[in-house]
């Protein structure tokens, strides 16, 4: 369950959306489907196997093995520090909207749009929200307490589901809303280039909480008894089903209210109120149930990101949890403040790329692939093929009738796959 909270998380209902729309739809639905198959899968899997075999976090699980190997661990911390660079801006502006939609932003659905631009373009009120945000991090890592915040999630997710499916059904009775789902799932791959593939497999990469060992602390806590390759069909097929339902919320909608499918990072924010707002007095009670179950969504992913850090930072660096916390975090506000302060155009650019694209881009469309690449060269052609059989099927217990096929894939076909489509995409100017 924590691993599953570890992956669903604004990845899913932010991120997913607005990245289908600006790349074209059905298309990228298919590949990313495609990947999260055949390589989401795979890796999960992959590191799993590697946490609970090393009983280590991921720095960790790689010098125990092999100390040249340490390398992808700290890339993964680095990667962790950077997504939450962004994360917790992203977060806040859902803290920010439980709020607003309790003080009547649903009562004038007119200006829904145009606040939600002139909220993320503010240069404080953004600011504040990050910090709120960033603060109930801190809290429940510092305190160790993240099983609580697991706990409010057991409860709140299933209600944030509940209202994906409302809000799905309000947006499919909508006039005009067929073709949001023809958008969505017919795919048109004429369209499709490298930059549609590149972003396709980030995205299942950064919803999966993969390629930075993430899921390798998760694995260390599995127990042998546990079947790894069932529970990652499970958190696969959970994050999996989220990110599509949050499709079929929103397109639908969109395509009815004549909202551009290539609007942004803002769809969530201007698509969710404007449905909740046509249904009156219960609309602004779901709505408010709907931000908060993302924020907690939210919370459960971005305490996994901060661990990460802080992990390395007590076992490696021999710091103190306070300290580990405190230090990780006032990096990460430094980096928040950059990228909340470049939606308003404040702040340096970057080939024209403001701070807060520049970390999205870095991280799912780099260095969460190549960590997927190298966790998977590292099992494949580091660890043991036996040992990896033995852990998988908890020594012969539980029969894997694919793990041929999955170390097949582990070992050749993934990093090559990966290489291609991130020197491809990259070369290809992201687009
Ligand atoms: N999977 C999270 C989401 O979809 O929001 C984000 C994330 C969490 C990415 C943890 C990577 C990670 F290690």
């Amino acid at each position: 369950m924590a691993a599953a909270g570890s992956a669903v998380g604004l990845g899913n209902i932010w991120k997913f959306p607005y990245t289908a729309g600006q790349s074209g739809g059905g298309a990228f639905v298919a590949i990313y489907l495609f990947f999260v198959i055949f390589i989401g899968f795979s890796v999960m899997l992959t590191e799993f196997t590697i946490g609970r075999r090393t009983e280590r976090s991921a720095v960790g699980a790689f010098k125990s093995t092999d100390r040249r190997w340490s390398f992808v661990g700290v890339l993964g911390v680095v990667t962790g520090l950077l997504i939450m660079g962004f994360y917790p801006v992203v977060g806040g502006w859902s803290l920010a909207y439980v709020f607003k939609i309790g003080g009547g932003l649903l009562s004038e659905p007119a200006a829904i749009s145009d606040s939600f631009g002139s909220f993320i373009t503010n240069p404080i009120q953004p600011l504040m929200w990050m910090g709120a945000y960033l603060l109930l991090n801190i809290v429940i890592v510092m305190r160790g307490i993240s099983g609580g915040i697991e706990k409010a999630g057991k409860i709140l997710m299933p209600i944030l589901f509940i209202m994906l499916i409302v809000v799905s059904i309000k947006g499919l009775s909508l006039p005009g809303a067929s073709a949001g789902l023809e958008f969505l799932f017919k795919p048109d791959f004429s369209e499709v280039d490298s930059g549609v593939i590149l972003a396709a497999l980030g995205q299942a990469f950064f919803s999966l909480s993969l390629g930075m060992g993430c899921m390798i602390t998760y694995g260390s806590y599995l127990k042998k008894k546990e079947n790894l390759v069932q529970t990652t069909g499970m958190v696969v097929a959970m994050d999996t089903g989220v990110a599509i339902l949050a499709g079929v919320a929103m397109f639908p909608a969109m395509f009815a209210f004549g909202i551009e499918p290539a609007a942004g990072p803002g769809l969530v924010f201007v698509v969710v109120p404007q449905l909740f707002a046509e249904m009156g007095g219960a609309g602004t009670m779901f709505a408010l149930l709907f931000f908060v179950g993302l924020s907690v969504a939210a919370l459960t992913s971005s305490i996994s990101l901060l661990e990460v850090v802080v992990s390395y930072l007590i076992d490696e660096k021999k710091m103190s949890r306070i300290g580990a916390v405190l230090s990780a975090s006032v990096v990460m506000a430094f980096l928040c403040i950059f990228a909340s302060l470049s939606l308003g155009g404040v702040g340096p650019t970057i080939f024209d790329t403001g701070a807060f694209d520049v970390f999205d881009l870095l991280t799912d469309k780099v260095f969460l692939a190549v960590g997927g690449m190298l966790i998977c060269i590292f099992a494949g052609w580091r660890l043991n093929k036996q040992d990896l059989k033995d852990e998988i099927t908890n020594q012969g217990d539980k029969p894997f009738a694919l793990f041929e096929l999955w170390y097949a894939l582990v070992k050749y076909v993934i990093p090559v796959a990966i290489a291609i489509v991130a020197i491809a995409g990259i070369y290809g100017g992201f687009t």
